[in-house]
């Protein structure tokens, strides 16, 4: 098969600039590469693959010209754009949460749930930041020995919201050491030298959009719809790295050995587990990396059946971009057939 002409609508964004390095790191085989944007960044340019692209608009003559179109432009943008492309027989591997939940469209982690790709109807959703660390750490762990229950607790990095949020701690840190007024727009509070136990809308039951995404997603990507699972979601003032405390408990005890053993052989996961050296992930290890960081694994003293861990890993790569990659590289790299009539 030829290389595929590839399009990235969100180019200018947090996600999408993680794109264009991953594209050019990795040799991801293309044709063609259009980029697009926001009218406020048409006419701008951007390098990736040692090409420099003009930032154009998504139209839908672009799509018909694509065989793979990648969206990292937000919800609304993609409820608007996917069906367009599809219907120009596009094939769209979307980071939003459009239509992750939507049962014609896989959500797939490739080192958790990859046979589900040959399903696809046009559209093959990527996973919210945090639940595709956490499917890697349960997938293999729950093939050796069954979990029955989850709760993990996010730390989640301000790029989790896109790149002005980015600016907002930047720009708030700057202002607060410098005695100067502080904006908050892009969160409902301070976030510098702040944690704010708040990420989306609440819902009736108490709990966040971004904690029932968690849930709902991870469900589905490990084909486990009646997992006990968790979630409290919370921002944290970093720039770059989700970190989760996870709690799983098992039908019976395991020992944080097999736990470090199963993690490490497991795809895409570094252990990092030396406390006593003050070795275990941290944000600012994870940033940059393809591989999530697992450590501090630990069994409850309380209940030798359920054990506790430290997750960080790069939400804009593992997070975001990296894991659209890798679905478009397993596509074709297992020939699946990208071109579908309609959703
Ligand atoms: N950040 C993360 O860690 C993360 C992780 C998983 C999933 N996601 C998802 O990825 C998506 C992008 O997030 P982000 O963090 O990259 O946000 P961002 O930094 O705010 O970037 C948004 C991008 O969308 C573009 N855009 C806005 N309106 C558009 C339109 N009408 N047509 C085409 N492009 C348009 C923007 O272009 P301009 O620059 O011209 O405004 C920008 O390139 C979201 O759906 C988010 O939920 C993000």
């Amino acid at each position: 098969m030829k290389a595929p002409n590839i399009a990235i609508i969100g180019a200018t964004g947090a996600v999408g600039r993680v794109f264009l390095d991953i594209i050019t790191e990795r040799g991801f085989p293309t044709s063609s590469i259009r980029l697009c944007a926001s009218e406020r960044s048409w006419g701008k340019t951007l390098s990736v693959a040692n090409k420099t692209i003009t930032v154009e608009e998504a139209t839908p003559q672009l799509f018909h010209e694509m065989d793979i179109v990648f969206i990292a432009a937000g919800s609304e943008i993609s409820s608007i754009l996917a069906p367009v492309a599809v219907e120009q027989v596009a094939f769209v591997i979307d980071k939003s949460s459009a239509f992750r939940m939507d049962p014609d469209v896989p959500l797939v982690v490739p080192e958790v749930n990859s046979s589900d790709l040959s399903e696809h109807k046009g559209i093959v959703a990527s996973p919210n930041c945090s639940t595709a660390p956490l499917v890697m750490v349960i997938k293999p762990l729950n093939d050796i020995v069954a979990i029955t229950r989850v709760i993990t607790d996010t730390y989640q990095s301000v790029s989790g919201a896109g790149s002005l949020a980015m600016k907002e701690l930047l720009d708030q840190s700057e202002n607060i050491t410098s005695k100067r007024p502080i904006n908050a727009i892009e969160f409902p509070h301070q976030i510098a030298f702040n944690i704010i136990p708040h990420i989306e809308g609440f819902l009736e039951n108490g709990f966040t959009n971004e904690e029932m995404k968690m849930v709902e997603e991870s469900r589905k990507i490990l084909h486990l719809p009646d997992l006990s699972i968790t979630a409290t979601c919370v921002r944290v003032p970093v720039l770059i790295g989700h970190s989760e405390a996870v709690h799983i408990e098992f039908t019976e005890a395991i020992s944080p050995g097999l736990i470090r053993e199963i993690l490490a052989a497991a795809p895409g996961i570094q252990v990092r587990d030396d406390p006593n050296a003050n070795v275990y992930p941290m944000p600012i290890d994870a940033a940059d990396k393809d591989e999530i960081l697992a450590g501090r694994i630990r069994q409850d003293p309380a209940n030798p059946k359920q054990i506790s861990m430290w997750l960080s890993c790069d939400n804009l790569r593992k997070g975001a971009a990296l894991n659209a990659i890798q679905i478009a590289e397993e596509m074709l790299r297992r020939n699946i057939p990208l071109k579908h009539r309609r959703i």
